[in-house]
């Protein structure tokens, strides 16, 4: 097993540094995609909860510290995955945040993810306001009546919103500022594991279909990583040489077991859908320390001990062995994890990273579009 999980990091190592041009030394030409939508959580978040009266917000230092425009709003050191995946399918500038994208920018797509936001509208409240993924939803929308005003009629935009790529990364904090926050929330209570996992899903697969009814067709869905052996999860539940919640982890599994059934439903049943699914429990095999990840426990940037515990502290110190932490706060990973997990989802390094298949497949598909027009714009407006 541990040959093996070498030789994946041999290759991933070489993935790492040929097959990945970033911006600067990539050669400029037209996206793989015309469009890249992004909704999620801190994962994926560039600055929308910037002006919203919340802690679960990043845009003070040390956050971005290797970040071209310093602190963004941005959960890392750097970039994250989302900002990855844009490079990959090629395009020439980051997705910026619906709370500031202007004019014909949307063309290019928006990113609305939002810090401590869930599928549940109630999750992260604790820490203030987020933007849910229905306020996702509905950001999207006024995104599209604004396409449409762009673009001049309702058939063209259908079109061209499916041909973009959805990336949609949710459930985080459903668990991590909901389920397993019991003081605050009461699903724990009224809810065992199973059957918080199962109503979770329903919801989703609710939320995932107005997204393809807003002519949503390629869209790829990512699941939840293995929640507890996050270091602010093992400083609540963990003891002294815990490496990881097993009971957290058994939860969150019940909800990541029914992210493939959900892909093969939206698959055989929604016409023209390609939905994927990608694994992080899959993209996070291997040995870390072969790309030099030494440091698996403790977080980069000093902590904060006040509210949104676990957040990096303002203005607070940060390490400056950074390509060798795996976490930079007590949530989130530094940049590097954040662009292996790009990669292998684009480009599927374990047959299991992604399913059905890949993103770069995603983005190479191509759709019978005869009927598109018609079946989801009717539902649009
Ligand atoms: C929408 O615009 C396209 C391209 O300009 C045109 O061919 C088509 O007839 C228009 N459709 C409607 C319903 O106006
Ligand atoms: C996700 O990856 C894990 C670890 O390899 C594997 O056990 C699981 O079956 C995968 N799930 C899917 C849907 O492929």
């Amino acid at each position: 097993m541990a040959s093996g999980m070498k030789i994946w990091f041999v290759l991933l190592t070489t993935l790492l540094m040929i097959n990945f041009r970033p911006f600067l030394v990539m050669v400029k030409g037209e996206p793989q995609v015309p469009c890249l939508f992004i909704l999620g959580d801190s994962l994926f978040d560039n600055g929308n909860n910037n002006n919203l009266i919340t802690t679960a917000k990043a845009n003070y230092p040390p956050y971005g510290i290797d970040f071209p425009d310093g602190p963004t709003g941005r959960f890392t050191n750097g970039k994250n995955s989302a900002d990855f995946l844009a490079e990959l399918l090629g395009f020439d500038k980051f997705i910026e945040p619906f709370a500031t994208v202007k004019g014909v920018d949307i063309l290019r797509g928006v990113n609305y993810a939002s810090g401590a936001a869930g599928i549940r509208d109630e999750s992260g409240i604790h820490l203030g306001d987020r933007i849910s993924l229905n306020r996702q939803l509905r950001n999207h929308k006024v995104t599209i009546s604004h396409m449409s005003t762009l673009l001049g009629n309702k058939t063209l935009t259908m079109d061209y919103l499916s041909k973009c790529i959805y990336i949609v990364g949710m459930g985080n904090n459903d668990y991590i500022n909901n389920y397993l926050m019991p003081q605050f929330y009461p699903s724990s209570h009224l809810y065992k594991p199973e059957k918080f996992a199962t109503i979770l899903m329903q919801q989703y697969s609710k939320q995932l279909k107005t997204l393809y009814r807003y002519g949503a067709r390629k869209v790829a869905v990512f699941g939840v990583g293995s929640l507890g052996c996050i270091p602010a999860e093992l400083a609540i539940y963990g003891t002294k040489d815990t490496i990881c919640v097993d009971s957290i982890n058994s939860a969150v599994q019940k909800f990541a077991d029914k992210f493939k059934p959900m892909i093969d439903d939206f698959n055989n049943n929604l016409p023209n859908a390609n939905f994927i699914y990608i694994n992080l429990t899959s993209i996070a095999i291997g040995d870390p320390a072969e790309i030099g990840l030494t440091n698996l426990a403790e977080p980069c940037c000093e902590i904060s001990s006040f509210i949104a515990k676990g957040q990096c502290r303002n203005g607070g110190g940060a390490c400056s062995d950074r390509a060798s932490h795996y976490f930079w706060d007590g949530f989130h990973p530094t940049e590097i994890p954040n662009k292996v997990t790009a990669i292998r989802a684009y480009t599927a390094l374990l047959p299991t990273d992604a399913y059905p298949y890949d993103i770069s497949h995603l983005a190479a598909s191509t759709l019978a579009l005869n009927k598109l027009g018609q079946s989801a714009g009717a539902e649009l407006m």
